[in-house]
C-alpha cells in the first residue's frame, strides 16, 4: 500500500515538473483574433460579469471583470490593506481582533430560491476558523464572525444553502474538543473530532451567529455543496483521510481506496436543536449523530476527494476523486431510497453514522482524466471538471445516459481543453444555482511556470477565461492573480448595483460634522477629540493640538458627495492610515507616547492641490498646550477659553 501511494506521488511530482515546462502560447494563428476579441473590453465599455476569486492565504477577495479578466478592486476581508484603509480604522480593527491573516478558499453569492439575490458574499477563513460577510451594496467587508467554537480548520465553507438561511462549515483539522483540552495525537481515532456547522444567517440583515452544530469523527473535511430542488435541505463533503491517521499523511491517509462523505439533513439537525436533542459545548448547541438518527450519513467514494458538487437540478451529485482518474456520480434519489430503506453498509458504521453502499447510490463513475478536483455545471446538462494532473478541464455529459452510453462512460466524455497548469478549482457562471448563465469558465490554475513576464521567484496564480458556449470549449484568455484563488464566484453586473457614494442622510455615525462649525479638537482630562471634515482639498481643522500621555480620538468625515472623491488619513511616523469614501466618517484612536510635531495628510492622489492637503498633529511634552493651540469647546483646564473655533474655513 505504502509503495502505491508513492508510486502516485511520484506521478504527480513527474506530471507537475514536466508540464511546467511547456513556454509556448497554446492559441493557434488563426484564432487569435476571435479570441482576442471575445475577451476585448473597449476603452470606455464595461464587463459583463463580477469575478469574486477569494484570495487564499491573502485574506483577500479579489474581484476581476468578465470578460476582459482585469483586476478591478480588492476587498480586503481577513488582512489589513492600506489601499483602502483596512485594518486601521477602529471599526475594521476590531473586525480583525487578533489577526492580521487569513486563508480564505471558498466565496458563495446570498440567493434566494437558488439564485442569486445580489445581496452578500460570504467567505471563509480556514486558518482561524472565521466567516466573513461582505456587502455587495459597497463591496467592503461587514462583519467578520468567529473564531467559531468547536471548530478548526475551517476549510469546508462557506456553503449556502439556498435561501441563505445558513452558511454550512465542516472542519479540515480535528483536535481534542472542546477547544483547550490537551491529548496525545497519537490517541487521535479516541480524543480528535471534527465538526460540521450550521451558521444562522439573519435574513434582513446578513448578520451572522453560530446556530448549531454537528460531532463528527476526525476525518478532514474537503469541500462540499448544498443541495436544491429534490436535495433541498441536504448538504455534502467529501473527506479524505477517513483512515483517522495523525502523522505522515501523505501516505497514511491513502491507504483506503475509498473515501467517505458526509451527507447532512441540516433541517433534520435544525429541528432536533429545536427539539432540545442537543448538547452544549462552548455555548454551541452539539448534537451527536451517534444519538441523533437522521442527521448524519456517510457514502464511500473515490480515494481522496476534493470537490463535492451538486448540479442545478439537485438531483446529481458529482464527487472528484484527486487519486482515481473519474468522478463519482451520485444520484441522490437513490441516496434516498437507500436512506429510506436503512439499507446501510452491516455492521459498517463510523461511531455510530451509517454507511450507505456505494453501489447503492452511484449512478456511474465517469472516466473524466487524472486528478479530477473540482466539478462545475452549465445548467444545459454538461458537467465540467479540473483535472489537477492532467491539468486540463474536461467536459462530460450528467445523467440520465442512454444503456449504451452506460455500457461505456468513456462515451459521456465530450471534450477536454488543456490548461496551464495543476488546475485547482474552477467556476462556471453561476453553477452553484439553479439557473446557471453558463458561457463562462475560468480555470483557476496553481502554477503559472512562467508564462508571464518574469518577476523572479514569486509566482503569481495563472487564470485562463474558456468559452463554453459551444459544442467545444474554446480557451480565450490568460490573467494573473496574487495567491491563491481556491474557487470563485461570477454574477452577472446588472443584477446588482452597489452604490456610487454614501448618501449624507444614511450617514448614522454620531460623530460625523457636515460643517466647519462642528468640528473641532475637545480636551476632557486626558481625552482629546477631533471632529474633521475632509473635501477638496483641506481638512478642517488642520491642526490637531494634544500632550504626551493624551488618549487620541479622530474622526473624520469625508463629506463629498460626488462619486470617486475619496481622502486618506495618514499621520507621519504614527502607524495611522484611513481612507474615507465620499460621505462616510472613519475614526482612529491613538495613545500618544512621542513629542514632536507629526503631519497628517491626505492619501488619494483627489484634486490638484491633493498635496497641499495636509495639516499637524502637535504633540507637546510640556503639560501646557503651545500658545496656538485651539480647542473647539471652553472650559476645559488646559485649554485657552478665548481662543476661535477650529479652523479659518475658506
Ligand atoms: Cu484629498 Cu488628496
Amino acid at each position: 500500500m505504502k509503495a502505491k501511494s508513492t508510486i502516485a506521488l511520484a506521478i504527480i511530482i513527474g506530471v507537475v515538473s514536466f508540464v511546467g515546462c511547456g513556454k509556448s502560447s497554446s492559441t493557434n494563428k488563426g484564432d487569435r483574433t476571435a479570441n482576442a476579441l471575445a475577451s476585448y473590453v473597449a476603452p470606455g465599455e464595461k464587463d459583463e460579469y463580477y469575478l469574486f476569486y477569494s484570495g487564499g492565504h491573502s485574506g483577500q477577495v479579489f474581484v476581476a471583470g468578465i470578460p476582459s479578466m482585469r483586476h478591478i478592486v480588492t476587498i480586503p476581508v481577513f488582512a489589513p490593506y492600506p489601499g483602502t484603509g483596512y485594518g486601521f480604522d477602529e471599526e475594521s480593527k476590531k473586525m480583525l481582533g487578533d489577526f492580521t491573516w487569513g486563508d480564505m478558499h471558498h466565496p458563495a453569492l446570498s440567493q434566494t430560491d437558488s439564485k442569486y439575490d445580489g445581496r452578500w458574499l460570504f467567505v471563509n477563513d480556514n486558518a482561524n476558523n472565521r466567516i466573513a460577510r461582505i456587502d455587495l451594496r459597497d463591496f467592503k467587508t461587514h462583519q467578520i464572525l468567529g473564531p467559531i467554537p468547536n471548530s478548526i480548520g475551517n476549510h469546508g465553507s462557506s456553503f449556502i444553502t439556498e435561501n441563505s438561511e445558513y452558511i454550512l462549515c465542516a472542519t479540515r483539522f480535528s483536535v481534542p474538543l472542546p477547544k483547550g483540552r490537551v491529548a496525545d495525537p497519537k490517541d487521535y481515532e479516541k480524543e480528535f473530532n471534527g465538526m460540521v456547522s450550521g451558521i444562522k444567517v439573519d435574513p434582513q440583515t446578513g448578520e451572522m451567529k453560530v446556530g448549531w452544530q454537528i460531532l463528527t469523527p476526525p476525518f478532514d473535511w474537503d469541500l462540499g455543496s448544498t443541495g436544491k430542488g429534490p436535495s433541498s435541505g441536504w448538504a455534502f463533503w467529501t473527506s479524505y483521510n477517513t483512515e483517522m491517521a495523525h502523522d505522515v499523511l501523505e501516505v497514511n491517509s491513502s491507504q483506503k481506496d475509498r473515501d467517505l462523505c458526509a451527507v447532512v439533513n441540516w433541517r433534520a439537525a435544525e429541528q432536533a436543536v429545536a427539539e432540545g436533542k442537543a448538547e452544549t459545548m462552548d455555548g454551541v448547541p452539539i448534537i451527536d449523530p451517534a444519538k441523533v438518527p437522521g442527521v448524519l450519513y456517510f457514502v464511500p467514494v473515490g480515494k481522496s476527494p476534493h470537490g463535492m458538487d451538486v448540479d442545478p437540478s439537485g438531483k446529481w451529485v458529482v464527487a472528484g476523486g484527486k487519486l482515481q482518474p473519474a468522478t463519482t456520480v451520485i444520484s441522490f434519489e437513490k441516496l434516498k431510497e437507500a436512506i429510506a430503506k436503512k439499507d446501510f453498509v452491516h455492521g459498517g458504521d463510523v461511531r455510530g453514522v451509517p454507511v450507505l453502499e456505494y453501489n447503492d447510490v452511484v449512478e456511474g463513475e465517469v472516466p473524466v482524466g487524472l486528478g479530477p478536483l473540482h466539478t462545475q455545471f452549465d445548467g444545459k446538462g454538461f458537467a465540467y471538471t479540473s483535472m489537477f494532473i492532467d491539468s486540463n478541464i474536461t467536459k462530460w455529459k450528467l445523467p440520465p445516459w442512454s444503456d449504451e452510453e452506460k455500457k461505456d462512460l468513456n462515451k459521456v466524455v465530450l471534450d477536454k481543453v488543456p490548461c496551464h497548469f495543476s488546475t485547482g478549482h474552477l467556476v462556471v457562471a453561476g453553477s452553484d444555482t439553479k439557473n446557471p448563465y453558463g458561457k463562462w469558465l475560468v480555470a483557476m490554475n496553481k502554477l503559472s511556470a512562467g508564462r508571464h513576464i518574469n518577476v523572479g521567484p514569486v509566482q503569481p496564480e495563472s487564470s485562463q477565461l474558456i468559452d463554453i458556449s459551444g459544442d467545444k470549449m474554446k480557451m480565450i484568455a490568460e490573467a494573473y492573480t496574487e495567491p491563491e484563488p481556491h474557487f470563485a464566484q461570477i454574477l452577472k453586473v446588472s443584477e446588482i448595483q452597489p452604490a456610487e457614494v454614501y448618501p449624507k442622510a444614511e450617514n448614522k455615525d454620531p460623530n460625523a460634522v457636515w460643517d466647519k462649525e462642528n468640528t473641532g479638537v475637545t480636551r476632557n482630562g486626558n481625552q482629546v477629540v477631533a471632529k474633521l471634515t475632509a473635501i477638496r482639498s483641506r481638512f478642517t481643522p488642520d491642526r490637531i493640538d494634544a500632550q504626551v500621555g493624551d488618549d487620541l480620538t479622530v474622526h473624520v468625515t469625508n463629506i463629498e458627495q460626488t462619486r470617486d472623491m475619496i481622502h486618506g488619513f495618514g499621520v507621519i511616523e504614527q502607524n495611522i492610515n484611513m481612507t474615507m469614501d465620499p460621505g462616510e466618517t472613519k475614526t482612529f484612536h491613538i495613545k500618544l507616547t512621542k513629542a514632536g510635531v507629526f503631519p497628517f495628510y491626505c492619501t488619494n492622489f483627489c484634486s490638484a492641490l491633493h498635496q497641499e492637503m495636509q495639516g499637524y498633529l502637535v504633540v507637546s511634552n510640556t503639560g501646557q498646550p503651545l500658545p496656538g493651540a485651539v480647542y473647539s469647546q471652553p472650559g476645559n483646564e488646559t485649554q485657552p477659553a478665548s481662543q476661535p473655533a477650529a479652523s479659518p474655513g475658506n
